[in-house]
């Protein structure tokens, strides 16, 4: 028995089959943050929290980390610290203090399929412009993925998302955004995190895509450093990220990439 690939506009419609492989996938992806959230302290540098995770996920879980060499990445996990929006490279050199929020981006591929899925951290107590930032930018994520179903369109989250960070007067990122994923990491669509409600593409049951908002405390410029990856606010402002890898079922969505604990 043997299921062929579909698609819709570009856009892959997965069988049956092939959701059972992206929910094995998503699961491992989400076993790594569960794995990983305990040691995420003062003192520890993200050279350390790569290392574990790459230990973990390829020795472990029997995973690929998918980042390690992607377009040239040169490590397993993205770890983004305070101003740093997204695609930190980790560093020895990098050692988390008190005060700090980080996000973990975690993606792996099981079988040949993918993973997607990242939190932010708080080390130690955080401030009250931290826990804001950080609590609305989950507030935003879950208020897209909630409005998953056949029939609504990207436009609709896109809006839904940037009324939140707006509301709380933060900026949504441009530049970088949700995307299909299976066997490609990035393929079609593409999620913004903003837009118009009634635009764009219309969701069907088979669908596989990650909502990612990246929220700025302040304005919603970015820069790249000239590491070529690591991307910051222009302003310097505090920016926080959470990700999941979700499926549009034919009642509404399946978040593939849910935690223990966790509920959206
Ligand atoms: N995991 C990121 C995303 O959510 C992509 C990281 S690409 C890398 O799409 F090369 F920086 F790892
Ligand atoms: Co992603
Ligand atoms: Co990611």
């Amino acid at each position: 028995m043997y299921s062929e690939s579909s698609s819709s506009k570009g856009i892959s419609i997965k069988s049956p089959e092939e959701q059972q492989k992206m929910r094995e996938a998503g699961r491992a992806a989400a076993q790594v943050l569960e794995m990983i959230a305990p040691q995420v302290v003062a003192g520890i540098s993200t050279q350390t929290l790569d290392d574990i995770c790459h230990r973990y996920i390829t020795e472990e879980l029997g995973c690929v980390p998918a980042p390690l060499n992607y377009r040239g990445f040169p490590k397993s996990i993205c770890t983004s610290v305070n101003h740093v929006v997204c695609h930190g490279i980790p560093a020895a050199a990098k050692v988390l203090k008190r005060g700090d929020i980080i996000n973990i981006d975690i993606t792996v591929i099981k079988d040949g399929w993918h993973g997607d899925t990242s939190q932010t951290f708080y080390i130690g107590e955080p401030g009250v412009l931290a826990r804001r930032l950080v609590e609305t930018t989950r507030e935003a994520m879950v208020t897209g993925i909630r409005m998953i179903r056949p029939g609504v369109r990207l436009g609709d989250l896109g809006q839904a998302i940037q009324r939140i960070a707006e509301q709380h007067r933060y900026s949504v990122v441009r530049e970088y955004c949700g995307h299909g994923i299976g066997r490609v990491f990035h393929e079609e669509p593409q999620v913004l995190h903003y837009g118009k409600a009634g635009t764009g593409v219309e969701l069907q049951a088979g669908m596989c895509f990650t909502v990612e908002p990246m929220l700025n405390a302040g304005r919603a410029e970015v820069k790249l450093l000239p590491d070529g990856w690591t991307v910051v606010t222009k302003d310097h402002s505090l920016s926080a990220q959470w990700e999941h890898t979700v499926l549009v079922t034919d009642s509404g969505y399946e978040v593939l990439t849910l935690r223990q604990d966790e509920t959206v």
